[in-house]
């Protein structure tokens, strides 16, 4: 059903974009290979181009000097490859700004070229990718008969433009406007696929709704198509029943979600939103942005898997932990009675926030591996009170954690700006770009629940420096550390008596199984929490019960486990003031404040550069 891309940039022959990589546009017309319904693109293709700014206007009277340009389009009912015309007129016209669309047609629509793609009104042009069924029996349009009459082309595609155009001339918004009709299309028509694509030439807003959907940004330019060409632009991929709206500065990802549909059935009460305009406003302080390439997990865990489980002893990075469950499990965690870590940071945090907040008068709050950021609720009254807070910009590898965090203090905080990241802070720790006012503001940066006690010594310090280098003279961070303490009280807090931790730990072999088609026997493992008296740390291990071979074909590994083989999936480093503090100090950060809860089992510092 359909391909379509557009672009925004420097000035380029549109030959550059559309045919000259390989697997462009016009080769996805005969072989696309992510399309998910129809087969070859033949039904006619189209795209249009901005005219360069100092060009004389081509329309005089629509166009208010300095006002937006006036897009051209070319349009054939054509296969794309079947136009003569075509190869010149790519390799002579060039443009900023180009939507292009090849068509498969859906049975029953208009076959000549007014429903080829870009659909124009003013300086916007719009393409579908996508089918609605029984569209012509669409409910709730909004259109009148005279809007009806004046459809450019008996379609589905030319239908939706219709009410898209509609809330755009009433100055709706381009994202809000794109996620209504979504948003009500999806709601009468639940199996319908609604992949729009709209640009004025300054910005594009796209939905990906039921088909595939990539951005690359680099450089002053940015793409959004169907699906990556391979001209080796860093292709990303936007997850389904997502708003992206981009620009060559800025890519923002927003969940879409028709109204009354929530994640997660226990959560529904509290996320969804009251109305339509709330929904709006929700999405349009909310976004999210992912960093991790498409294929992280596929090439990542890969890796990850060959190194650790290939390895003697065998071990596994633990941020495998955080898929949708383990976030969730996690959560669990942190409610237990034996672990005490989040209380006692929530005892500083509530004792300590506004002196936090008067020390720092941060502007932006960044956080790492914020997870549910229920304590960080703490920060954020505190600095929203102070009155210096505009956006809080969390960063987790867990997108579900993100989604539902972010959505919920959107509801929870109506003046706040949310801009999610996921992505590894260890891979590619670049703090999310401010994309407002604050950009000139302290920063805090806060890395809590003990994490940092996750990574191994050298990792440990060379994220140290890896935060210093990112700080600025007036950034902050606030570090979360678990403190040495008796081992019974430690071995608890990681084996506790409902066995929580114990499926948090076993779900790691769950990610293995989905992801790589491991045929890990959850019940052939037991748990383990073990105190390390040499190296103050806790380790979870899984042990193996009985001799057994676990095969893991995706990645060619068949692992024979003897009996009582211990794999390592977690350390959970245990501080101490002085040591933590020199550690602290050889990466040019300064402890200038240093508070523990009542019973002195965790401390949270504060941070500056020095
Ligand atoms: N800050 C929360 C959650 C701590 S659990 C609290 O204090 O309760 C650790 C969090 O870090 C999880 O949400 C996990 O998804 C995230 N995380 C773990 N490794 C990560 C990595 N390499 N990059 C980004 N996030 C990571
Ligand atoms: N940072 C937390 C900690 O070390 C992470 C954590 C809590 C954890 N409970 C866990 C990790 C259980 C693995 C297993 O306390």
């Amino acid at each position: 059903m359909c391909r379509h891309l557009a672009y925004l940039g420097p000035s380029v022959p549109l030959a550059d974009l559309l045919t000259a990589p390989e697997h462009s546009l016009y080769e996805q017309s005969w072989a696309p290979r992510l399309q998910r319904h129809g087969t070859v693109n033949a039904d006619g293709f189209g795209f249009g181009w901005y005219p360069a700014p100092d060009d004389p206007p081509d329309d005089p009277p629509d166009d208010p000097p300095g006002g937006p340009a006036r897009p051209g389009r070319y349009r054939r009912a054509v296969p794309i490859w079947a136009d003569p015309n075509l190869p010149d007129l790519l390799r002579t016209l060039s443009s900023t700004a180009l939507l292009a669309a090849v068509r498969s047609a859906t049975a029953g629509t208009s076959q000549d070229e007014s429903a080829a793609a870009p659909f124009r009104d003013g300086p916007w042009l719009f393409s579908h990718n996508g089918a609605v069924p029984d569209w012509t029996r669409l409910p709730d349009t909004g259109l009148g008969p005279a809007e009806m009459l004046a459809l450019e082309a008996h379609s589905d595609s030319a239908l939706l433009w219709a009410t898209l155009v509609q809330r755009l001339r009433r100055g709706q918004p381009a994202g809000a406007a794109l996620a209504d009709v979504v948003r009500r299309t999806a709601a009468a028509r639940p199996t319908a696929r609604l992949n729009l694509l709209l640009t004025d030439g300054r910005g594009i807003a796209a939905t990906r709704h039921g088909d595939t959907l990539w951005y690359a940004r680099a450089d002053g330019r940015v793409l959004v198509a169907s699906e990556p060409d391979r001209s080796g632009a860093p292709w990303q991929e936007v997850p389904d029943h997502s708003l992206l709206l981009a620009t060559p500065a800025a890519v923002h990802i927003a969940p879409l979600r028709p109204p009354g549909r929530a994640p997660r059935p226990s959560h529904r009460a509290d996320r969804t939103p009251t109305s339509p305009e709330d929904a709006d406003r929700m999405t349009s302080r909310f976004s999210l942005e992912t960093r991790l390439p498409a294929d992280h997990t596929a090439m990542a865990l890969r890796a990850d898997v060959l190194n650790g489980l290939g390895a003697q002893p065998r071990w596994l990075p633990p941020k495998w932990f955080y898929d949708a469950r383990g976030s969730e499990l996690f959560e669990e965690i942190t409610r237990l009675p034996e672990y005490y870590p989040t209380r006692a940071e929530h005892e500083i945090l509530i004792r300590r926030a506004p002196e936090i907040a008067a020390l720092t008068r941060a502007r932006q709050l960044v956080e790492l591996g914020s997870g549910s950021s229920r304590k960080t609720r703490v920060l954020l009254d505190a600095l929203t009170a102070a009155g210096t807070l505009e956006c809080y910009a969390p960063l987790d590898v867990s997108a579900s954690a993100l989604e539902e965090a972010g959505t919920a203090l959107c509801r929870d905080y109506p003046g706040l700006r949310v801009q999610a990241t996921v992505a590894d802070f260890q891979r590619d720790l670049v703090l999310p770009e401010p994309q407002g006012p604050e950009q000139h503001g302290p920063r805090l940066l806060a890395f809590l629940g003990s994490t940092v006690g996750n990574l191994d010594t050298p990792e440990r310090r060379a994220f140290h420096g890896l935060l210093r280098r990112t700080m600025s003279g007036d950034d902050a961070l606030l570090l979360g550390a678990d403190l040495v303490k008796d081992r019974d009280v430690l071995v608890r807090a990681y084996d506790d008596s409902q066995g929580v931790t114990a499926a948090f730990n076993k779900n790691v072999l769950q990610v293995l199984n989905r992801e790589l088609n491991a045929d890990f026997d959850l019940d052939s493992f037991d748990h383990l929490a073990v105190w390390n008296e040499d190296e103050e740390r806790i380790e979870m291990r899984l042990r193996s019960r009985h001799q057994q071979t676990v095969k893991i074909p995706d990645v060619d590994l068949s692992l024979d486990f003897a009996r009582g083989e211990e794999l390592l999936t977690e350390l959970s480093i245990k501080f101490r003031r002085e040591s933590l503090t020199a550690e602290l100090a050889a990466a040019g950060l300064q402890v200038r404040q240093w508070w523990t809860d009542q019973q002195r089992r965790f401390a949270l510092l504060l941070i500056v550069p020095d």
